[in-house]
């Protein structure tokens, strides 16, 4: 099953005042997040360019969706899978590679140990890494999957004043602003962001010694910092108003989009990365 095609829905209840607030739910996408349409775009590009030859081991270092999505696909396409993954990762996440035939390491070291061992790990020649922070095929699945659809399923007469992404490897950011820039011109891009200091699952701040090379900053118009407080605030809100149990990341898009259109108005476009159905045992879910 290819991944895309997910809902755009508007969010009445979270919207300031006068102001129209869209997200797209991501997590309708096959293993429950937008990374499988990076996973299926960087796969298939490798097997055309020939990188990927039958049953070749595939190395992934990822904080988990990616290597989700990337599991499902090496499983049905019988490729052992090498996941490295940061040890603080959550429980689910790791059952949930599991469930998927992956092998899993466990690296100290957040994102950064993760990403450097797999690379060890493909210099010893235990297999090919898609690289998402490096391969183009990631953007692209956003520029020629998400920003398309986006597009085609806006409903209001203006263009959105604004999309707002994630910033974790770049390759939303940097495809959906590729793809929605050939249509909606001046559309501001906006890069959500965690602190250095106080990590979201997936996320990474521009101020972190490593910037993916994937990601084109240059495309971005305004920049959010968001705590994983206020991240979680908002998913406890959005569940609450909304009904969309929501994962931190979309939480930390939602807290920003809000907060923006407050001071702003307007319309935007809310990116949502995934559910927070992984996020259970880490994070201190409020039930009011
Ligand atoms: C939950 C979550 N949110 C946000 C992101 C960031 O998306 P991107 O890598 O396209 O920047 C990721 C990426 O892995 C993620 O898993």
């Amino acid at each position: 099953m290819k991944p895309g095609n997910t809902p755009l829905v508007e969010l009445p209840t979270m919207a300031p005042a006068g102001t129209r607030l869209y997200a797209k739910l991501e997590w309708h996408n096959p293993t429950g997040s937008i990374k499988d349409r990076a996973a299926w775009f960087m796969f298939h590009n490798a097997v055309r360019d020939g990188l990927v030859t039958p049953g070749m081991p595939l190395i992934e270092a990822t904080s988990g969706n990616t290597g989700i999505g990337l599991a499902r696909i090496a499983q049905v396409n019988g490729h052992p899978m090498r996941i490295c993954l940061p040890d603080d990762s959550t429980a689910e996440r790791m059952q949930i590679l599991e469930a998927y035939g992956a092998d899993l390491e466990l690296v100290p070291g957040g994102p950064n140990g993760a990403i450097a061992r797999a690379k060890e790990l493909v210099e010893e020649g235990e297999g090919y890494m898609c690289y998402q922070y490096g391969n183009p095929g990631n953007p692209e699945a956003h520029e020629f999957g998400t920003a398309l659809e986006l597009i085609r399923d806006w409903e209001l007469d203006a263009p959105p004043d604004g999309v707002f992404c994630a910033y974790g490897t770049g390759g939303t950011l940097t495809g959906v602003s590729r793809g929605v820039r050939k249509t909606w011109t001046d559309i501001n891009i906006h890069s959500v962001e965690e602190f250095t200091t106080d990590p979201i699952s997936g996320m990474r701040s521009q101020d972190d010694p490593f910037q993916p090379p994937v990601a084109d900053l240059s495309l971005v118009t305004h920049r959010h910092e968001v705590t994983k407080a206020e991240a979680i605030d908002t998913v406890s809100r959005t569940v609450k108003e909304e009904g969309h149990f929501i994962g931190t990341s979309a939480g930390a898009i939602l807290h920003a989009a809000q907060q923006h259109l407050e001071a702003e108005g307007g319309s935007a476009i809310a990116v949502l990365c995934d559910a927070g159905w992984k996020y259970l045992s880490g994070a201190p879910w409020k039930a009011t």
